[in-house]
């Protein structure tokens, strides 16, 4: 298992003091939500899959332990995993992890198409949202699966799948992939309408292509698999995360620094890109990255949407640099129902801000008062980091587990930029 044993003898706060613009350069890591449907996919064959540029974060070591759980051999070597699922098991060997980690979803997919049967227990709800899984059990069922819920647990069936037509009511991310792996090996053609387009997903497809899979078509929602006997083996890199990549822009941005992001794709930036550049920022890419020069935080509307919207893994941050800014700016989330828990920490620091159902209005003062917070889920972590790197004094943040699901190494990110943030117990 990737060695990030770590993570938590090192302690469960950060405090952060205000030390300035952001200066210097460091590298962005491989995307937490390319790599955890590509670990599921890594099940579709017997043959070896070799995935590299692996990020040390706990989300990859769940679904890690998963892997291993369901029968597949798993070796790391540096940030380099190996995976060899020769045989493997159909029913979720571990129901707390399973139901701890909501990718372990992403599992179904891959077992349904390869063994023909599976069972898991329901992921449920999170803080976040209510977080149904309706849109991927229709899914499996127009590719002539049978789903039950029984107990806690889905069950799905069917022993020889055939491609169909699916409308997506909404484009769901992880419907969307789960529907694509499951149909890799289905009989026939399957045609998704209203898929999602997230960089994530064309991630996967690529993946997927590179084990044989034959993926026809990806435009405006429509992705056409033709079905194929087998996939094997590949070796491959993920891409990198624009999650983490914004966040970092969006801290070099409202501290008025000067930054350099290795790996960071400005083409799968574009709306949070074209926010900061409202906010005066300048963005000028290169082979390979892209430099950020920021010139502090003004007010903003956002609204998070499905891509290429305005990413709702961003919408946190932002309001964090709007409640820096001198004015008032509204945020609107339309992806998830409950993703405002970061309001009532920023409210901490001295934020003036109105929930009204999906929208908030933030009445920027032009500053921010260090507090002791809490990281209530992982992007609210990063909000609060930009909140903390900005405020007058000291900031605390606790639960920074949130943070470690998903961002490898933030607070070392954060360090190398000359920002003055530690780990304490
Ligand atoms: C993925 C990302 C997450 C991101 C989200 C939206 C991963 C591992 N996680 O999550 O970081 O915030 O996309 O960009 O990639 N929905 C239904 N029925 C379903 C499925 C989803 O109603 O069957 C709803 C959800 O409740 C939510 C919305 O659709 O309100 C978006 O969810 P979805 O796109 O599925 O997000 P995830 O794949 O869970």
């Amino acid at each position: 298992m990737i060695d990030n044993k770590n993570i938590h003898k090192k302690g469960k706060c950060l405090k952060i003091i205000n030390n300035g613009p952001l200066f210097g350069e460091c590298d962005i890591s491989t995307s937490k939500n390319a790599i955890l449907p590509i670990l599921a996919a890594s099940l579709l064959t017997k043959e070896t899959v070799v995935i590299r540029k692996v990020p040390k974060i706990t989300d990859v070591n769940n679904m890690i332990f998963l892997l291993k759980a369901f029968g597949a051999g798993v070796t790391v070597s540096k940030d380099t995993l190996t995976v060899s699922a020769r045989t493997i098991k159909t029913t979720s060997p571990n129901e707390y992890m399973a139901g701890k980690l909501r990718a372990s979803f992403l599992f179904m997919g891959p077992l349904l198409a390869r063994e023909g049967y599976v069972t898991m227990p329901l992921p449920g709800g999170c803080r976040i949202g209510l977080r149904p899984i309706d849109l991927h059990i229709k899914g499996f069922k127009a590719l002539g699966a049978k789903v039950i819920t029984v107990s806690g647990h889905v069950i799905t069936w069917g022993k020889s799948l055939s491609g169909g037509t699916i409308y997506l009511d909404y484009p769901s991310v992880g419907a969307t992939e789960n529907i694509i792996m499951a149909a890799c090996l289905a009989r026939g053609t399957t045609t998704v309408i209203g898929a999602a387009a997230e960089p994530e997903i064309t991630d996967l497809v690529h993946f997927l292509k590179s084990m044989g899979a034959k993926i026809h078509t990806i435009d405006s929602g429509r992705i056409i698999i033709e079905g194929v006997d087998t996939l094997g083996g590949t070796d491959y890199t993920p891409i990198s995360d624009r999650i983490e990549a914004g966040t970092l822009m969006l801290a070099a941005a409202v501290s008025g620094g000067d930054i350099r992001l290795n790996r960071a794709n400005i083409n799968h930036l574009e709306p949070v890109s074209l926010k900061l550049a409202e906010a005066g920022a300048e963005i000028f890419p290169y082979s390979g990255g892209l430099r950020i020069k920021g010139k502090g935080a003004v007010p903003m509307d956002i609204v998070s949407s499905p891509y290429p919207g305005f990413p709702t893994d961003m919408q946190a941050p932002f309001m964090a640099a709007c409640c820096i800014a001198n004015g008032v700016s509204t945020v609107s989330e339309t992806v998830f129902e409950n993703r405002f828990l970061h309001v009532a920490e920023l409210e901490k620091m001295g934020a003036d801000i109105t929930v009204a159902g999906r929208t908030a209005v933030i009445t920027g003062r032009g500053h921010l008062s260090g507090a002791e917070v809490c990281a209530t889920d992982l992007r609210a972590g990063a909000a609060l980091c930009i909140a903390g790197l900005v405020a007058h004094g000291e900031t605390i943040i606790k639960d920074i587990y949130h943070l470690e699901r998903g961002y490898e190494d933030l607070e070392g990110k954060f360090k190398r930029l000359g920002a003055s943030i530690q780990r304490m117990s």
